[in-house]
């Protein structure tokens, strides 16, 4: 529409503006839609003076990861750098199974991960060796984040971050944040107005940890794999019944610690439960369960306990929030 060729117009003038000739950026992808769409503004503004990177830390759902790779790249032209963190992640999570270690470890390899990358791409102009050459640093802050912070930081103040070790004590960028006057509809709107895929574009909230917190047990490669399986599955069936974007969100939580028995062909089972957990809310701070048509229901507990070995069962989860959270940890 016109207001959103406007906003894309004046957003990149901004962007232009801000940054000029002074320096370059660099945008980390979460695989979420207000980080590329952040990334697309940005690079149409300076073009390959922007450089994205996505940490993959092998906890994401079944063709995300390709979607930044192929689709966002595709779309946008962008220079992007896919550091495989895979190995790395799952092994400073061998053997945790409590949510809050999960958490922190996530989230410390994360940051040590993404700071490397800063210095890979910024180089001199990010460790303040090089004073000429300003380090940016984009982020897709919306509005809603900035009226909770209080107002927060203005888009050009001068940042720095201690790092959690092994480089530089002090990296040094200056803050891009080119959604930070819109609400999430009208990032989506822009998004589509930039050509982003639409399966990002309208991509429901999905935490940092990814999967890494759907899995209630120790986070494996085995384990990870049966969810992606699983997930994959149920997400494809609420698309198909055109439901994908009347529900919030739709978790789907693999009990790793838990099994029990079944009966498949001829054969006694013995496999991991699978727990739905479809939400409808508003701003995920309270959330009712979703009552999904039972034939939607059925078609995915049937594909799931089909097509997926390790699943022999699949059970709904009906508590709201509060009591209970969206996610299970
Ligand atoms: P809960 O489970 O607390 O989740 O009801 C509320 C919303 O927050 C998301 N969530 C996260 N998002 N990093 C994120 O970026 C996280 O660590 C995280 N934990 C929960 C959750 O998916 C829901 O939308």
């Amino acid at each position: 529409t016109w207001t959103m060729v406007n906003i894309v117009e004046e957003q990149v003038e901004a962007i232009r503006e801000q940054i000029g000739d002074r320096g370059k950026a660099i945008c980390g992808l979460s695989g979420g839609v207000d980080s590329a769409v952040a990334a697309a503004l940005v690079q149409r503004a300076i073009g390959d003076r922007l450089t994205c990177v996505y940490v993959d830390h092998g906890l994401m759902r079944q063709g995300e990861t390709e979607q930044i790779e192929r689709d966002f790249v595709a779309a946008t032209g962008a220079d992007l750098v896919v550091v495989d963190a895979e190995e790395r992640f799952l092994g400073a999570l061998a053997g945790v199974s409590d949510p809050e270690e999960k958490r922190k470890i996530i989230g410390r390899e994360f940051i040590r991960v993404f700071e490397a990358a800063e210095v890979d791409v910024l180089g001199d102009a990010v460790t303040g060796e090089d004073a000429d050459t300003v380090a940016f640093l984009v982020q897709g802050t919306l509005y809603p984040d900035v009226v909770e912070s209080g107002g927060g930081a203005g888009t050009s103040t001068i940042k720095s971050h201690h790092n959690v070790g092994g480089l530089p004590d002090d990296l040094r960028f200056e803050l891009v944040e080119p959604l930070r006057t819109l609400f999430k509809d009208e990032v989506r709107l822009v998004g589509e107005q930039l050509g982003l895929p639409a399966d990002l574009v309208w991509r429901h909230p999905f935490p940092g940890p990814g999967l890494g917190i759907r899995i209630v047990g120790e986070v494996t490669k085995e384990r990870l794999d049966i969810l992606r399986a699983a997930d994959a599955i149920a997400r494809e069936e609420l698309t198909a019944a055109g439901l994908d974007r009347d529900i919030w969100q739709f978790p789907v939580v693999l009990l790793g610690d838990v099994r029990s028995v079944g009966v498949q062909g001829d054969g006694r089972t013995y496999g991991h439960p699978i727990v739905l957990r479809p939400v409808t809310s508003e701003d995920a701070m309270t959330a009712d369960w979703a009552r999904l048509p039972y034939e939607v229901l059925e078609k995915i507990s049937t594909r799931i306990t089909n097509e997926v070995d390790e699943v022999n069962r699949v059970a709904l989860d009906i508590t709201s929030k509060p009591p209970g959270t969206i996610e299970w940890e």
